[in-house]
């Protein structure tokens, strides 16, 4: 069928897309975080009103402007997205998890900031809840989406992550290409889906990207 007449195709579908880094502080100034810039997730939302679907999207900061037609819920830290996904997804059908989400964060961020003392500085770092693999096991109609960051065994990884968390589609990412992902507007992914062969999605525009995942998931 013709992917492209179909413009509507998602008509009545709830979506949330996750988007983004998340942010956990260390003291009032300072902070850990990673690379994401929410280009991924902010084509995914995009695509899907385009074609119909209500959107929410739950974005760490970025640099992007605002999705039109979107209702967008701004976070920093991962408890702060978790519990904003959480508390929408009941009324769901469609969860993709684009951001980059810190797994740890500090235990006891500083209240003031941190002078200079010693020549090391400890920090203890606790893990984040897993917000993905919670859903996975709640889930009851909801389509999961996930994402695999990968720098190594792309394939061995991201479907053990598709494994473990339970889900419908995982798109997995060499992070150590240079050319693609992270900051960039093209990506080359692997779409990794329970029972089936992965399928390579070759280097193209986010925005591409994001069309096949939506093509994907509506053929299911
Ligand atoms: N994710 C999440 N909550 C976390 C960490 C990750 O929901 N605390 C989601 C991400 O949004 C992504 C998927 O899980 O969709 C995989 O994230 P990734 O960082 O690749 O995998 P992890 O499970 O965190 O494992 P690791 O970082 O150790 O490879
Ligand atoms: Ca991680």
């Amino acid at each position: 069928k013709s992917k492209h007449a179909v413009l509507d195709d998602m008509r009545g579908k709830r979506v949330l897309i996750t988007a983004g880094k998340t942010v956990e502080a260390i003291d009032p100034v300072r902070y850990i975080t990673n690379h994401s810039t929410g280009k991924m997730g902010y084509a995914l939302a995009q695509e899907a009103v385009e074609r119909g679907a209500e959107v929410t999207l739950i974005s760490g900061p970025t640099d992007l402007p605002k999705v039109p037609k979107v209702k967008f819920i701004p976070i920093n830290t991962t408890s702060e997205m978790a519990r904003e996904v959480n508390r929408c997804f009941e009324q769901i059908d469609i969860v993709v998890m684009a951001a980059a989400v810190s797994d740890y964060r500090v235990e006891k961020p500083a209240t003031q900031k941190i002078k200079k003392k010693s020549d090391t500085l400890e920090m203890k770092l606790i893990k984040n809840v897993d917000i993905l693999k919670d859903l996975g096991r709640k889930k009851k109609k909801q389509i999961l989406v996930g994402f695999a960051a990968e720098t190594q065994n792309l394939r061995e990884n991201a479907a053990r992550k598709m494994q473990e968390k339970n889900l419908d589609l995982l798109i997995a990412n060499d992070v150590s290409r240079r050319d693609i992902g992270f900051g960039s507007d093209q990506n080359e992914v692997l779409f990794l889906r329970p029972g089936h062969e992965p399928l390579l999605i070759g280097k193209n525009d986010k925005k591409k990207i994001a069309q096949r995942v939506f093509d994907c998931i509506m053929d299911f």
